[in-house]
């Protein structure tokens, strides 16, 4: 369960034995499950669990653009909506999308755009929606991973899949992976996402305080972390397809 008053956050984020509150070690990632093809109607479609987080992305596109006056005569327009749903977090939230859950829709739409060979679809538009069910920290880093997967199982031309996941420092110990209560109650959250055509990062986002030699050495966490992540976004895809080869 998240905690959001500020009074209640524990003092300390790692225990004596230097482990986190939740048992992992400083690098580890919370458990991790993925499945691709889980809603019919949608083109394509994925679900992640990460840690206590659940969310489904679905895709629809290329198709026709609505309001007609955001499609561009020259290429395709990738629009992706990311929301919570008011019982995914301990305070209910408000049904109408805020500002973070544009923020975020707006983050995922530009980490994703560089893989899409938008150019290739004058007028059109690709739509992700994006539903977060349990939220504990993270969620646009596990929103673009699984938005990355729902694309792929679209079949939408992609040069790579992306992969995210954030870094951070709880009591002066540099972390991957951060909960919710360590996103809120530590001294900085880094999510990071890569996309893997071009090992660039197209999302790096920074709360919080870290010198110069903390910045190199959390890139570096990041990096081992999201190869985890990326292995685990293949093999969810592949199951797919052994899946349909052994007729189950
Ligand atoms: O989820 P993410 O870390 O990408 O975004 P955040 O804005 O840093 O939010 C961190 C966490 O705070 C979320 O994952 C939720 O668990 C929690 N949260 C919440 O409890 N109530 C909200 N209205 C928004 C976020």
């Amino acid at each position: 369960m998240t905690l959001l008053i500020q009074d209640e956050y524990p003092k300390k984020l790692l225990r004596e034995d230097g482990l986190r509150l939740d048992g992992r070690g400083l690098t580890d990632l919370r458990p991790i499950k993925m499945e691709v093809d889980v809603i019919k109607n949608a083109d394509g479609s994925a679900y992640i669990e990460w840690g206590n987080n659940k969310i489904f992305a679905s895709v629809y596109g290329p198709r026709e653009v609505h309001p007609h006056h955001l499609a561009k005569p020259d290429r395709g327009i990738l629009r992706v909506f990311y929301r919570m749903a008011t019982y995914s977090v301990f305070e209910r939230k408000r049904p109408a999308p805020g500002r973070r859950e544009k923020e975020i829709s707006l983050v995922i739409s530009e980490c994703l755009e560089p893989v899409l060979f938008l150019e290739l679809y004058p007028g059109t538009s690709f739509e992700i929606f994006i539903e977060v069910i349990d939220a504990d920290g993270g969620t646009r880093c596990a929103s673009t991973t699984v938005a990355a997967l729902a694309l792929a199982d679209a079949g939408i031309p992609m040069r790579s899949l992306v992969s995210s996941c954030a870094v951070g420092k709880v009591d002066g110990q540099l972390i991957t992976d951060l909960s919710g209560i360590e996103d809120k109650a530590g001294d900085s959250d880094m999510p990071v996402a890569m996309t893997w055509f071009n090992d660039e990062i197209s999302l790096l986002q920074f709360d919080g305080k870290m010198n110069q030699e903390e910045m190199d050495k959390s890139l570096d966490m990041a990096k081992d972390a999201l190869e985890n992540v990326y292995q685990m976004q293949l093999e969810a895809l592949k199951k797919k397809y052994i899946q349909i080869q052994e007729g189950i």
